[in-house]
């Protein structure tokens, strides 16, 4: 007898989907290993992200990478936990591909803000924050490195609030000072200190860290003060209104916080236990003109980033899809909502670190990697049944041009092949003009260092040798057929078609843009989606 087949709405409550935001060096790789860590997929805590001095580079796919200690690429992790599913969905560090990150922000349903307790917050958080509040996700803060000397717990929780009016309610707070890192105080719904979590640190944090659950009245004999501190601030918490409330939470007004040590493997466990308890499962989804698609309904999937050559030894390209309603089964045809046409699923992946393995069924929150799918750029909708399309990935405001050129005019076919295939996969923007030509596109880029990855690639995987000339524009606004000519001939200005068909002016600086702007108001000058919108 075959067991009966899960129900989809089943799958899909089990599910957790988020990623985590943070500043470059708060601690999400070491926090991604722990998280793998004590879902046991690997034994030693090191294996998945390594940077310098740690095991292996996985995730590093570029040679630019590894000598930046960066990580472009996106990939996504899946694991079991305590009944549930969950998917973590890895975010490029640099603020520089913010647009890919805010990408993967539209594929999650939560997001970890990782915050150093040293630092407190740091502007690539604070942006990324930005993103999740514009997009409703729900947001768990975990205050990393409490195991060095830092800020008070409660100075950190103002910053919060007062920066990003957010209400921090922690679920746990640290048992000793910032450096003296004992334990956690479990706090429940109205700020009672509920149990004491006691950590022993293990040698170089590579295995999880032994727990010993504690009631308050042996914390308080074990622990003196030092308990008797974080239970005045837990009633202080309290005091001032500070308790968790799912509702708040889902409502993206509070987040539930977790003070932790990803590197010694505490706090850990809490936040998947939060993550179960609390993150929200896939939801209905909007769509173009019509009702929010809910999970139960036929397969349909967004696709959310796409990556070429994330390998040397897979040359392929893989576009991510997050699937929003649905049973996906390897090897169904599917329908390119933006082609109309078929689209088989036959090679079907899921990509950890340098690992990949075949799915054969995913559900909805799941992130699937499609093996060489040419057609498919960000934002794309696939589906089976009757048609649905979900919306559009805006694109950011780009703040840096350049020229492209090839060294080597005979490699011009290969040259626009692949300025192609970097425009579609949405490495950068690519803008033409008829007074510039074809063989000099102009690429307009969040941050300077996607150049880097366009020239990186152009050779490695192109073979061709290109040279970047940087163009002194600095603001771009959109504009229409109607307005273009005249913005053209005016000085300072230079007016481009981007391949999705947006008509962009460029300006020199923001004050000729605001000059012409003035002098000329009947012109369309819209703003395009900033990078911290
Ligand atoms: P990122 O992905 O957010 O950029 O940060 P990553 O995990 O690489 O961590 C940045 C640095 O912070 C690393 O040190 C890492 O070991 C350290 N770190 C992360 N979590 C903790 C923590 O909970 N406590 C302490 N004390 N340190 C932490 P590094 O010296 O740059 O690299 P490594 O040689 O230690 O790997």
């Amino acid at each position: 007898m075959t067991s009966p087949a899960p129900s989809v709405g089943a799958e899909a409550a089990r599910r957790r989907t988020f990623a985590v935001i943070s500043h470059p060096d708060a601690g999400k790789s070491t926090l991604t290993e722990a998280l793998a860590l004590h879902a046991k997929v690997i034994s030693e805590a090191g294996a998945i992200h390594g940077k310098a001095g740690r095991k292996s580079t996985v995730s590093d796919w570029m040679e630019m990478e590894k000598a930046r200690g960066i990580s472009v690429s996106s990939t996504a992790l899946q694991f079991d936990y305590a009944d549930c599913v969950i998917n973590l969905v890895d975010t490029p560090g640099h603020s520089d591909f913010s647009e890919d990150t805010y990408r993967v922000l539209t594929a999650v349903d939560a997001a970890v803000m990782l915050i150093d307790a040293a630092k407190g917050l740091e502007p690539q958080t604070l942006k990324l924050f930005q993103v999740c509040k514009h997009r409703g996700i729900p947001v768990i803060t975990v205050i990393n490195k409490w195991d060095r000397p830092g800020q008070e717990p409660l100075e950190l929780l103002d910053e919060i609030q007062e920066r990003i009016g957010l209400t921090p309610t922690p679920l746990f707070l640290p048992v000793g000072i910032a450096g003296d890192f004992r334990g956690l105080l479990r706090r429940g719904e109205d700020g009672e200190p509920e149990e004491y979590v006691h950590f022993t640190r293990t040698a170089g944090g590579a295995t999880i860290a032994p727990e010993e659950s504690l009631s308050p009245e042996a914390a308080a004999e074990r622990e003196g003060d030092t308990w008797a501190a974080a239970v005045e601030e837990s009633e202080l918490l309290s005091a001032s209104g500070q308790d968790h409330d799912q509702e708040l939470f889902l409502a993206g007004t509070t987040s539930p916080v977790i003070y932790a040590s990803a590197m010694l493997n505490f706090g850990v466990r809490q936040l998947l236990e939060t993550l179960v308890a609390l993150a929200p499962p896939p939801g209905p989804r909007a769509v173009v003109g019509g009702a929010a698609r809910d999970v139960t309904a036929p397969f349909s999937a967004v696709v959310f980033k796409v990556q070429a050559g994330m390998d040397a030894a897979h040359r392929d390209r893989l576009a991510f899809m997050r699937i929003v309603s649905g049973e996906f089964e390897r090897g169904m045809v599917v329908t390119h909502a933006q082609t109309g046409k078929p689209f088989a699923t036959k090679y079907a992946l899921t990509v950890f670190g340098r690992e990949r393995s075949t799915v054969d069924t995913a559900y909805p929150g799941d992130v699937v990697g499609l093996v060489n799918a040419t057609a498919l750029a960000p934002g794309h909708t696939l589906f089976s049944d009757k048609k649905v399309e979900f919306p559009p990935i805006p694109s950011f405001a780009p703040e840096h041009f350049a020229v492209l050129r090839a060294e080597s005019a005979g490699k011009y076919k290969q040259f626009r092949r692949a300025i192609d295939q970097l425009d579609s996969e949405g490495v950068v923007q690519v803008l033409r003009n008829d007074i510039r030509g074809d063989a000099a596109p102009v690429l307009a880029a969040v941050g300077p260092m996607q150049f880097e990855v366009v020239t990186a690639r152009m050779r490695t995987e192109f073979n061709v040798e290109t040279r970047l000339e940087p163009l002194g524009y600095t603001v771009a606004r959109r504009t229409d057929a109607a307005s273009g000519p005249e913005l053209g001939r005016q000085r300072g200005v230079e007016v481009f078609t981007r391949t999705d068909g947006v008509l962009l002016a460029l300006f020199s600086d923001k004050w000729r843009y605001q000059y012409i702007a003035k002098e000329l108001p009947d012109l369309t000058l819209a703003p395009l989606v900033a990078a911290t919108d």
